[in-house]
C-alpha cells in the first residue's frame, strides 16, 4: 500500500536567541546560506519529497518570512526588461502557488511540541511531516525523500537520526534502540537531552519527522516536559509506550546545525565551496586564511 504524506509543518515560531542581535528584527529562517535563506532549503526539500501543503507555525516579528514566498511582480518586470534571465528564474523558483502555504500563529514559544500542535486543524486526521529549518542537510537524495521511501515500507512514525559524540547527547533527543536493521532502527524509547551517562545510545534525533495523527492527539494533552516546554519527543515516546511503531532512520547526507553560530558558519563554508561560481575564489581565500593561521602559531 502506498502511504502518501502531502502535508508538512514548519515550526518557525522560536525566538532564535542564539543569533541575537540579528534576530531582533530578522527571523532566523531568513538568514542566508550563500544566497538563499534557510527556509528555501527546507521548502525545496519538502517539495522534492512530494509535499503539496506547507504549514508554517509563526509568531510575532516573522512577517518577512510570509512575504518571502509571494510573487514580486515589480522585481520580475525589472529583471525581464534588463534581460537578466538567470536571476528571473531564480526568483520565480521561490514563488509558491496561491493557497499552498498556510500560516498559523503560536502566541507564545511554549516548545516545539506546542508549535506542532498549533497546526492540528490544518493537518487533520492524516500523517504529516515536520521539518526544522535549523537543520540543513546536504544530500544527493534529499533527506525527507529518503525518509518518505522508508515510510512507504514501514508506515508508523519515522524520525531522522544521526550518531553524535557521546558528550553531545545533552543537546538532542536520543533514541533507545530495540532492533538495529541498518538504515532503520526500531525504537523502544526516546529521551530528551539526556546527560552522557544517562543516554540510552548516541543516536540522536535530527529535525525531520514523519508522524501519525496519534502524535498530534498526544500533544493535545499538553504535558510539560524538559525545560518546562511541551516536547515533541514526549508525544512520540508516548506512541512507543502505546505499542505503536516508531523508527529512527539513519539518513545519508551531511547535516549542519544552522541554529548555532558554529554550525551556520560551517554550512556557509561547505555550501560556498559546493558552488561552481564561487568555489575557486573561495577555496583560495580559505587556503590563505589557513596558511596565515599556521604561520601565526
Ligand atoms: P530551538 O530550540 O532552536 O529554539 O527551536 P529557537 O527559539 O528557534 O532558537 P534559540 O535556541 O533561542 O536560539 C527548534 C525549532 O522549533 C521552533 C523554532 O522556530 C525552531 O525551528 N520552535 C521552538 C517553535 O516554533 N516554537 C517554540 O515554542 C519553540
Amino acid at each position: 500500500m502506498k502511504r502518501q504524506v502531502t502535508k508538512a509543518v514548519f515550526p518557525v515560531a522560536g525566538l532564535g536567541t542564539r543569533f541575537l542581535p540579528a534576530t531582533k528584527s530578522i527571523p532566523k529562517e531568513i538568514l542566508t546560506l550563500v544566497d538563499r535563506p534557510l527556509i528555501q532549503y527546507a521548502i525545496d526539500e519538502a517539495r522534492a519529497a512530494g509535499i503539496k501543503e506547507f504549514i508554517f507555525v509563526t509568531s510575532r516579528g516573522k512577517s518577512a518570512l510570509e512575504d518571502y514566498f509571494d510573487d514580486a511582480p515589480e522585481l520580475e518586470t525589472s529583471l525581464r526588461k534588463k534581460g537578466k534571465t538567470e536571476l528571473l528564474e531564480a526568483l520565480k523558483a521561490t514563488n509558491m502557488d496561491s493557497g499552498a502555504i498556510a500560516y498559523v500563529r503560536q502566541n507564545r514559544p511554549m516548545g516545539l511540541g506546542h508549535a506542532v500542535w498549533c497546526a492540528r486543524k490544518l493537518v487533520g486526521d492524516e500523517s504529516f511531516a515536520v521539518i526544522l529549518t535549523d537543520d540543513v542537510i546536504a544530500a544527493e537524495k534529499p533527506c525527507l525523500q529518503q525518509m518518505m521511501e522508508a515510510h512507504e515500507e514501514t508506515g508508523g512514525n519515522v524520525v531522522a537520526a544521526m550518531e553524535v559524540p557521546h558528550d553531545k547527547t545533552s543537546s538532542y533527543g536520543v533514541l533507545d534502540i530495540s532492533e538495529d536493521m541498518g538504515a532503520l532502527v526500531r525504537v523502544k524509547g526516546m529521551v530528551e537531552k539526556p546527560k552522557a551517562e544517562e543516554a540510552p545510545s548516541n543516536l540522536a534525533v535530527i529535525g525531520r519527522y514523519i508522524l501519525t495523527p496519534k502524535v498530534m492527539q498526544n500533544l493535545n494533552k499538553k504535558k510539560e516536559g524538559a525545560g518546562g516546554e511541551i516536547q515533541l519527543t514526549d508525544a512520540i515516546a508516548e506512541e512507543i509506550e502505546a505499542g505503536n511503531p516508531v523508527y529512527g532512520f539513519r539518513f545519508r547526507g551531511q547535516r549542519y546545525d544552522c541554529g548555532s553560530k558554529a554550525g551556520f558558519l560551517q554550512a556557509t563554508v561547505a555550501f560556498g565551496l559546493a558552488r561552481p561560481d564561487l568555489r575557486d575564489e573561495f577555496a583560495d581565500f580559505l587556503g590563505d586564511v589557513m596558511a596565515m593561521r599556521t604561520a601565526a602559531q
